[in-house]
């Protein structure tokens, strides 16, 4: 517990006994009671659905205050980081823990696009997938395959860190464009030098060899934004699998893989594309807001409100303001009107309105906004959560590594309380009924 300060002690009363715990306290002054040797002392384990109250490590990388609507990496608000950064200088920060200065900016970008090619035989798996696989599926697997052609190198640990570090950054973004381009059967636009790390995405996404594109700013500066909104968001499900995954000793690329399966879920960063699936089917069914609302409401239906809600934000996710700004700053920019937009905007204004969201502090999230977003830079529906896993990236990393360098840490492994059959014998095969 060396990264926090012990702050007293809290007693918990356990079948007439009284058990004192230490009290701990993190820079920002949230508390939490060790119970590390609960088990041991009662035969007691402690039950949280979902982890709710549980702090499973402590962290110096990100904070949140889910009441206030803050949110900082390595201290600094991402609204700062968002109006002064690249996505890349961020990515620095968390992995690195400090923004880089010039030359090591340079320095970063031209190792990234050192890196930035994928061996020509990776090239042949996207071949082999169906048509319409998901690109999430297709992201997840060369990310694990990553680790058969680029085996972590032996000796120095550090290196050997950095470097797949590197490749995991410089490489995920080019998997993610060449699977796009499979998928549309078009040819793959390599990685270029010159271009910096949104532009070379934004490259071999949408260049071709009949029209060579070129991206204006507002793109470039959109992109940049929405990745570093989306860099890292401390103990999500994505991060916790990351971890726990890194926890049993599995190498960095199978934990990345293992993420971006977590973060797939419509819960989680699938909720993007399912965002706009919802606004698309309200638009077709004649665009009856107040409907949808009242399904989202409704107990008996599975049905909730894409885009609304979250575990720790109970106030406007500062994420979400940052992505509607940069929704009506794109869609200025192509003089295009989306009625996609209009939709989103009513269903927030009426579901903000509506006592069961204010009462449950739901409030739009992340993937509110995004999707209107990638919609207007051309990136297709199936292809936004591959965006939210290329921006959450170097939180994943971030993650891994302090976890590595964790003195406490230990395999994840929670425990359970058992509801199943008591002990019984088997009856043999020709005996059962
Ligand atoms: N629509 C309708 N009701 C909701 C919604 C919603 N989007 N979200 C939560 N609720 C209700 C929920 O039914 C519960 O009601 P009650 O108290 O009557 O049982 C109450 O609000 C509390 O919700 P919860 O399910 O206990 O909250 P949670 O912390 O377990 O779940 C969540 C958080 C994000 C999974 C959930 O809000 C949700 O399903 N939202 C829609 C999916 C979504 O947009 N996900 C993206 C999250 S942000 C990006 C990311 O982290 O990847």
């Amino acid at each position: 517990m060396s990264m926090m300060d012990k702050k007293g002690s809290a007693e918990i009363r356990v079948n007439n006994r009284t058990l004192v715990y230490p009290l701990y306290a993190g820079t920002e002054g949230e508390q939490a009671i060790d119970i590390d040797k609960l088990r041991k002392e009662t035969g007691l384990i402690t039950y949280d659905p979902g982890f709710a109250n549980t702090g499973s490590c402590a962290s110096g990388i990100t904070f949140i205050d889910g009441e206030k609507g803050i949110l900082r990496y390595r201290g600094y608000d991402v609204i700062d980081l968002a109006q002064n950064c690249e996505f890349i200088e961020v990515a620095y920060l968390l992995i690195h823990g400090e923004l880089p200065n010039r030359q090591q900016k340079a320095a970063y970008s031209h190792l990234l696009n050192q890196h930035s090619l994928i061996h020509e035989d990776m090239i042949e798996f996207f071949r082999h997938y169906p048509e319409h696989s998901h690109p999430m599926a297709v992201l997840s697997a060369m990310a694990v395959s990553l680790s058969s052609f680029y085996p972590e190198m032996s000796g120095n640990y550090k290196e050997e860190i950095e470097m797949t570090v590197t490749r995991m950054l410089s490489k995920l973004r080019t998997i993610a464009a060449f699977s796009y381009k499979k998928s549309i059967g078009e040819p793959t636009i390599y990685p270029r030098h010159d271009l910096s790390y949104c532009e070379n995405f934004l490259n071999m996404m949408f260049d071709s060899p009949l029209c060579e594109e070129s991206y204006n700013p507002t793109m470039i500066n959109a992109l940049n934004k929405l990745l570093i909104i989306h860099a890292d968001h401390e103990q999500n499900c994505s991060a916790s699998v990351v971890r726990g995954v890194g926890s049993a000793g599995a190498n960095l690329y199978a934990s990345i893989s293992a993420g971006i399966c977590a973060l797939w879920g419509p819960l989680h960063g699938g909720a993007n594309q399912h965002v706009i699936e919802m606004l698309e089917q309200i638009q077709a069914e004649g665009g009856d807001v107040d409907k949808v609302i009242e399904r989202a409401k409704n107990k008996r239906s599975p049905f909730r409100l894409m885009g609304f809600g979250h575990r720790v934000y109970k106030s406007y996710d500062p994420r979400a303001k940052i992505a509607k700004t940069l929704c009506n700053e794109v869609i200025a920019s192509t003089n295009k009107h989306d009625p996609l937009l209009d939709i989103a905007m009513e269903l927030e204004g009426k579901a903000l309105a509506d006592p069961y969201f204010q009462e449950r502090g739901l409030y739009p999230n992340v993937d509110f906004y995004t999707g209107l977003t990638y919609r207007e830079m051309g990136i297709p529906t199936d292809m936004f959560t591959v965006m939210f896993a290329i921006g959450r990236l170097p939180g994943w990393i971030a993650q891994w590594m302090e976890m590595k360098k964790d003195p406490h840490g230990r395999i994840a492994r929670p425990r359970q309380i058992y509801t199943g059959s008591t002990a019984r014998k088997v009856i043999r095969i020709s005996r059962r009924k």
